[in-house]
């Protein structure tokens, strides 16, 4: 591991096994979760890169989200079809807050330590799901998966501001959107344990979403300008399609989000 924090993000980002990011990712955050609030960590020399792929392995392969798979929840296969889907978001997950530290340079010390927290509890999310796969005889990798995430990744990173507001409050916050509609399938058929798994994910995901509302802010307040009306601008700018049903109110306002900004995702999107 290298010794300092940017080095250590981009080696762990592109470790191309799962297993071996989410070991990485729990030593490295035991060894820099003490890092000094004093710190000038903006005075790495380290260049900031383009990572158009991440370390991934070769599977699962990488199709349009209408080629992904689709089957009925009360096979094993439907089962494990719909696990695999989360389990792909985790992966994706730990990459994108190893990003998150990586890229944005000159954030308070505070934004490291928070990101940090994301990676290791995206880290536990993969493998509490991938150990479920595996016990029900499946893989991450078995089925195909789409590459949305990344795509957001890329698309956002010139600016933390626009990171913030479309990783944690887009894609993130939609999950706390569609998990009880999932789990209410997997009540359906009787799989308590998938349901277990998905309460701790839906608890922590607030916390990250929370988290990308705080810095969100912060980076308005520090360029002094609106949240709420930028937020807005910025989801007609990036999402053509806008922001689907259902939204989850409860939890989004747990996780930050204003009632005039939950009023217009229900509004006008
Ligand atoms: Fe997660
Ligand atoms: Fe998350």
């Amino acid at each position: 591991m290298q010794n300092d924090l940017f080095s250590t993000a981009w080696e762990i980002l592109n470790i191309p096994v799962p297993q071996e990011k989410v070991e990485q990712t729990y030593l490295a955050v035991n060894r820099f979760s003490n890092i000094k609030p004093d710190l000038n960590l903006a005075a790495t020399d380290l260049p900031v890169q383009k990572l158009p792929v991440p370390g991934r392995p070769d599977k699962p392969k990488l199709v349009q989200p209408r080629e992904l798979p689709r089957r009925k929840i009360n096979s094993l296969e439907g089962r494990a079809t719909l696990l695999h889907a989360i389990c792909h978001i985790e992966f994706n997950a730990i990459n994108l807050a190893w990003d998150a530290v990586y890229r944005f340079r000159d954030m308070p010390v505070q934004y490291y330590l928070d990101w940090m927290k994301i990676a290791k509890e995206e880290a536990e999310h993969f493998s509490l799901i991938n150990d479920y796969l595996n016990e029900l005889g499946f893989a991450y990798g078995d089925f195909a998966a789409h590459n949305g995430l990344w795509e957001m990744a890329v698309e956002t990173d010139h600016d933390v501001l626009v990171r913030m507001a479309l990783v944690p409050r887009v894609l993130e916050a939609r999950g706390l959107d569609v998990t009880p509609g999932i789990m209410k399938k997997f009540e359906n058929v009787g799989d308590t344990r998938a349901n277990e798994v998905l309460s701790i994910i839906q608890r922590e995901e607030i916390g990250h979403v929370e988290i990308g509302s705080y810095w969100f802010r912060y980076c308005c307040e520090q360029r002094d300008i609106e949240h709420d009306k930028t937020f807005r601008d910025l989801l007609k700018q990036y999402l053509n399609s806008g922001i689907k049903k259902p939204v989850n109110y409860d939890a989004r306002l747990k996780a930050g989000f204003t009632q005039q900004e939950l009023d217009y995702l229900e509004n006008n999107m």
